[in-house]
């Protein structure tokens, strides 16, 4: 017992079940860095304070540089006994700079230095993956332009709907992820708040200057309740919401191009870096890259739902069922970076086939654009849609398509049908004439992307 940091009060050692059972390091390791800017931003304001001499301070972040160098080398031996980061941390600076290393801890307690190591640690991935993100938008709007004049079927119910351009379906994705990081960006002032010199619960007996704390480690505010400070972890439940909701996104995408790329649909064929085969079937050539980026979002949710199960109904303030917050909030991390990289490379990599887009293109999908020939003639909508609804069943009762209607067939549903409306017919002129804000004709398609290339410069 004496050997442990918190050891003093203890007598009987520990079971080496339950110390494999409480550690944490195999996992927290991860935030050394955080946890040793943390403490060398804490020795200063401990100096400030008259707590440190200059001297002590000093050896102090030589000590703390040093640890982390030999975490950047990989040269940092883990010991039995290391419970979890911030003990590693403190135990080998002792052993580099000698008994001076007892005073960091000053006033600070694990659940203020723990609560802060993970707000800098995620304030920084938060910023990594915002800017995946725009490079997922980047991607989608660089095909869109590439891609505008190729029409394809826009389905609702997955039934061939009307006719839309390839480019306004990737830019729907487009801006799912653009939300997705302006979600980010809104969540890096709330993440962005420190919680160190809140003490193990009630504050910090030293006046540490926790504003100037704040300014070095690059936060935006103090956490003004050092109960707050130290028991709250809505900041993790909240990016586990944002990793899960882009990770919906990046599923949806996932499943389209999946039946996009099935040989009833062909539209689309992913590039074979992206793609594996059979250990049977040696024709196959298998999505993987999609079905693991709708598959991966299962752990993400999985995560969430199970972290807020943990966080549900703690007491205030610190309790260790709290370490149970950092696996999941490291797996999202980890998901959601691989999977938006790979989502961005499929995309850039992407073969399409316009001629079997558009050979799924047909003239039934303008049954709607017949009945607003009508309405531009001052026929009523309802009644309109009733009158291409029997133009629709005449030409299925003939097997033929509804363009190889006669004017005079036409004329026997409507006396407003004229020679003009073999325009209709027209897939181009369907998609051009939906020219209203965010629409799918080519003008309002370009301004679309002139929006996201504002937003992405
Ligand atoms: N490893 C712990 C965690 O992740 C650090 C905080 C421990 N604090 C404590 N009072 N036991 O939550």
């Amino acid at each position: 017992g004496a050997t442990k940091l918190w050891g003093g009060r203890f007598s009987g050692a520990t079971d080496p079940l339950m110390e494999a059972f409480n550690e944490s390091i195999h996992f927290d390791r991860r935030m050394y860095a955080a946890d040793i800017r943390g403490s060398r931003a804490y020795a200063r304001a401990l100096h400030k304070q008259g707590i440190l001499t200059a001297d002590e301070q000093q050896a102090l972040d030589r000590g703390l540089a040093e640890v982390l160098a030999e975490w950047e080398a990989g040269k940092f031996k883990l010991r039995p006994g290391d419970e979890d980061i911030h003990t590693a941390n403190e135990r080998r600076l002792g052993e580099l700079v000698g008994a001076v290393a007892g005073k960091l801890h000053t006033g600070r307690s694990r659940n203020d230095q723990v609560a802060t190591d993970m707000r800098l640690w995620l304030r920084d991935e938060v910023q990594r993956l915002a800017a995946f993100l725009r490079e997922l938008v980047a991607v989608l709007t660089t095909r869109a332009e590439a891609d505008i004049d190729v029409l394809m079927p826009g389905y609702t119910h997955l039934q061939r709907a009307q006719p839309i351009r390839w480019s306004h379906l990737l830019l729907s994705y487009a801006f799912w992820f653009q939300q997705d990081a302006q979600r980010l960006d809104q969540f890096v002032p709330r993440v962005s708040q420190l919680p160190l010199g809140s003490g193990a619960l009630a504050g910090n007996p030293f006046q540490v200057d926790r504003e100037w704390l704040a300014r070095e480690l690059g936060f935006a505010s103090v956490t003004p309740n050092s109960l707050y400070g130290t028991s709250d972890r809505d900041f993790v439940a909240e990016f586990l919401f944002h990793a899960s909701m882009t990770m919906i996104h990046i599923s949806r995408l996932a499943e389209d191009l999946i039946i996009y790329s099935s040989a009833e649909f062909g539209f689309v064929q992913l590039a074979d870096a992206y793609s594996t085969g059979s250990s049977l079937m040696p024709q196959k050539k298998n999505p993987d890259s999609l079905e693991l980026l709708r598959g991966k979002c299962g752990r993400v949710f999985g995560g969430m739902s199970g972290f807020m199960m943990t966080y549900k109904g703690l007491p205030s303030t610190y309790n260790k069922d709290m370490q149970e917050d950092k696996e999941p909030m490291f797996n999202a991390v980890d998901t959601l970076s691989g999977s938006l990289q790979i989502a961005a490379a499929v995309v850039a990599t992407l073969k399409i086939n316009p001629d079997k887009m558009r050979a799924s293109l047909t003239s039934d999908m303008l049954a709607t654009d017949l009945a607003e020939y009508l309405v531009r003639k001052g026929v009523p909508f309802r009644q309109t849609h009733h009158i291409s609804g029997a133009a629709v069943k005449m030409a299925e009762d003939r097997g033929c398509q509804i363009s190889d209607l006669s004017v005079a067939d036409l004329q026997t549903l409507h006396a407003s049908f004229g020679d003009d409306v073999k325009q209709i017919f027209n897939f181009e002129t369907s998609v051009d004439n939906r020219s209203s804000i965010g629409g799918t004709s080519r003008a309002t398609v370009e301004a679309q992307i002139a929006l996201l290339r504002k937003w992405l410069a």
